[in-house]
């Protein structure tokens, strides 16, 4: 069978034509994508169908996939099949050569067996509490009446999750640098405008200190500094571990005892680049994923009602673990991430060689991106998409490829039991501590920040009483 799905082409009145067109039209098309991807890709579906293609004339073609039934087969392809890393080069001058993200074959398998452990099981139980803690020392200065910026806190929230729960840092002047130095590096890219610097390498140019990449480069080298130090002081602490020292199980206590085959440990810039990767991967999106979730509990008042209601049936100290249970907070968690996924598409499968995949035949290069935002808007799969309605995963089982904002198959992501339980947490402790609203209810539109989509930057929430 020959492919079903059609070119996303400009219209027909356009009457730009050859190589200056060309890439000219590669530039709309991108500055749309970065602009409005929301619009790009509902446009391009009606059109064209859940699946279109874009470019492929001089390159091998960019197929953007809202086809469940490809996915589900895209899933299924190893690294032999497919590679990714060498698509994620835009994310290189963030994260560093030696990234997870940036990897292939045998050395990303052997990454993730590195750095899986620690986001699963019991580990992950023992985050619990502290999680909680850190979401009433975030929220411990606000009072009633006051009106806040929702993104702040919540980045603080996460940030501190990934940097005390799993980097094992406590407290002391680095915590606090490295958790100021963060924010600061990531909002460089937090407008559409900013972002445009990952998509155009020619914007990259270090103009000084105040020029946007100059700042990025400055932050970027203070942020090793501290690594490299913090990455220093844990081998002499390994090396010559104090008597009273309790053994640590922090995920960078264990990358630095891990071995490979050949007995060979991970050099500091291995490990300094996961540790980004890490830091970056995992605070950003789930931070989005919060203020979302405050959106849409307080834009929707029977959603705060029924998600109250669960809650005041676990007392007022209830586990974390019971907590992370509760039917109706995981649906309201699980729908914030359908109807606007943080990734609107996974990462890109580039195929090794041609093949064919549900009936559609690809050509070998061709760049296949599970397009996340198109499927979880299917109405065959979500009926009335556009509407917020937690109740739909009660009443339907999804599958990985219908259902996938953590991506799937082999390079799923790896934090993803971490991400819902800080969501469940997070949302709920601070739903006992306080009832907020929304100083301004209207209908909010994902915007981007960086590579990921979010709520508007501006969000604000207010918080009517305290508990
Ligand atoms: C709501 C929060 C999050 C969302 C929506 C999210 C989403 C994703 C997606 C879509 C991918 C690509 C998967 C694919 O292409 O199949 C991914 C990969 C990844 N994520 Fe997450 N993520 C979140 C939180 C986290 C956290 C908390 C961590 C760790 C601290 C993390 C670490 C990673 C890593 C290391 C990868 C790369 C995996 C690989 O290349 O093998 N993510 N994530």
């Amino acid at each position: 069978m020959t492919t079903q799905f059609v070119e996303a082409k400009p219209s027909e009145r356009q009457p730009l034509d050859g190589p200056k067109a060309k890439g000219l039209r590669r530039t709309l098309r991108l500055l749309r994508l970065i602009l409005r991807p929301t619009d790009y890709m509902e446009d391009n579906v009606r059109r064209y169908g859940p699946m279109f293609q874009i470019g492929g004339d001089d390159s091998p073609p960019l197929v953007y996939v809202g086809d469940p039934e490809v996915v589900r087969e895209i899933f299924l392809l190893d690294s032999s099949q497919v590679s990714t890393g060498q698509n994620n080069g835009i994310m290189r001058a963030m994260v560093g050569d030696h990234s997870i993200l940036l990897l292939d074959g045998a050395s990303h398998q052997r990454q993730r067996k590195l750095l899986m452990p620690p986001f699963h099981g019991d580990r992950l139980k023992a985050y619990g509490q502290l999680i909680c803690d850190i979401t009433r020392q975030v929220s411990a200065s606000w009072q009633p009446g006051q009106t806040i910026i929702a993104r702040a806190p919540m980045q603080e929230l996460t940030l501190g999750v990934i940097l005390q729960a799993v980097f094992g840092l406590r407290e002391g002047a680095r915590l606090a640098e490295l958790q100021q130095l963060m924010s600061t590096l990531l909002d460089v890219f937090a407008y559409p405008i900013t972002a445009s610097f990952l998509f155009f390498p020619g914007l990259q140019k270090d103009w000084g200190p105040w020029s946007p990449w100059g700042r990025f480069l400055r932050l970027r080298e203070r942020l090793r500094q501290l690594l490299y130090g913090e990455i220093r002081d844990r081998r002499q602490s390994l090396a010559q571990p104090h008597p009273d020292s309790t053994e640590r199980s922090d995920i960078l206590s264990l990358l630095l005892q891990a071995r490979d085959e050949n007995g060979e440990g991970m050099s500091d810039a291995e490990l300094h680049d996961e540790l980004v990767t890490l830091i970056l991967a995992g605070h950003e999106t789930t931070a989005s994923a919060m203020v979302w979730l405050l959106y849409w509990i307080h834009f929707l008042p029977e959603v705060e009602q029924k998600l109250r209601l669960e809650l005041s049936d676990l007392g007022s100290d209830p586990d974390p673990m019971a907590i992370a249970q509760l039917p109706y907070l995981s649906a309201v968690c699980q729908e914030a991430l359908r109807i606007y996924p943080i990734t609107p598409t996974t990462f890109i499968r580039l195929l090794r060689s041609p093949m064919t995949l549900a009936g559609y035949d690809f050509v070998a290069g061709t760049a296949l991106m599970p397009a996340t935002y198109i499927i979880h808007q299917r109405p065959d799969l979500y009926p009335e998409p556009k509407r917020f309605r937690p109740e739909r995963f009660w009443e339907r089982q999804y599958a990985p490829h219908e259902y996938l904002p953590f991506g799937g198959g082999h390079r799923r992501c790896i934090g993803s039991a971490l991400a819902m339980m800080e969501l469940k947490l997070s949302i709920a402790t601070l739903q006992q501590r306080f009832e907020l609203e929304l100083p301004r209810s209207r209908p909010l539109k994902p915007t981007r920040r960086g590579l990921t989509l979010a709520p508007p930057a501006s969000m604000k929430i207010r918080v009517k009483s305290k508990r």
